[in-house]
């Protein structure tokens, strides 16, 4: 049995006034009988400010993305170590804002996911396709190829510290959310693949949903079977929103 994980990905949001608030609120909704994994991906400059507020909690933290590069001059970049030594438990690889923005390939995102696991942190894969891509029937092929460089460099064990998410990219910030079906589809295509690679690993790999997941739409988003968990943007920053989500899992 997958536990589910919900994960906020604040993106470039916060101070630390606001995240203090945010994350004293989650701590006092979330009480003590939590049934899923729980954990906010900070941007850098406030991982120790998780660290402070969290290490006694339930709520994990994590980074939003990692260097491909050990360490050295690599002016503005953070290494795996660094994200390690700030306690972090995830990070994200391979957003699709980090594909579009900062021309990110699947290459380089399957090598900075090699990083992530040398140096112990559970790497939250991201893949999905544009709204262009979905209308031209390449959804599948897509996603495929993304897991696949992915999967081409890791050893087989590594599945057991390995999430995915399917974040279909005209989903995110746009209200717009895949069908609880249309996601579980992309999800059992992405389990497949996994499986190929390990089958029973794979069954224990959880698949996210990430694309304006909403306390209205959570529970049956969730309810589906290749669905374990959600990566969520705008809601995760309201902390009565994603406590609704985390109730939902
Ligand atoms: P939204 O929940 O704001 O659509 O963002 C999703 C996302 O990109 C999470 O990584």
């Amino acid at each position: 049995m997958r536990r589910k994980l919900i994960a906020g990905n604040w993106k470039m949001n916060g101070s630390f006034a606001s995240n203090e608030a945010l994350l004293s609120d989650l701590r006092a909704g979330l009480g003590s009988d939590v049934a899923c994994e729980v954990l906010v991906c900070a941007p850098a400059p406030y991982l120790m400010q998780c660290a402070d507020l969290l290490s006694d909690s339930d709520i994990a933290w994590g980074a939003q993305d990692v260097s491909v590069h050990i360490s050295g001059a690599y002016t503005g970049e953070v290494s795996a170590a660094m994200l390690a030594d700030c306690s972090c438990s995830y990070v994200i690889i391979g957003h699709s804002e980090r594909r579009a923005y900062h021309g990110e390939l699947n290459e380089l995102v399957a090598q900075k996911t090699l990083r992530a696991l040398a140096s112990g942190l559970k790497p939250i894969v991201c893949v999905g396709e544009t709204l262009e891509q979905r209308e031209s029937g390449l959804t599948n092929a897509v996603v495929r190829a993304q897991l696949q460089a992915v999967l081409d460099v890791i050893e087989a064990d590594a599945l057991a510290d390995l999430v995915v998410a399917y974040e279909p990219v005209w989903a995110i910030g746009t209200g717009k959310t895949a069908t609880p079906q249309m996601a579980q589809e992309v999800h059992a295509v992405l389990r497949q693949q996994l499986a190929l690679k390990n089958v029973t690993s794979a069954a224990n790999v959880r698949i996210l949903y990430g694309g304006s997941m909403k306390p209205d739409n959570a529970q049956e988003l969730l309810a589906m079977p290749d669905i374990d968990g959600g990566l969520i943007g705008g809601a995760a920053l309201k902390a009565a929103d994603f406590l609704a989500i985390v109730r939902a899992a």
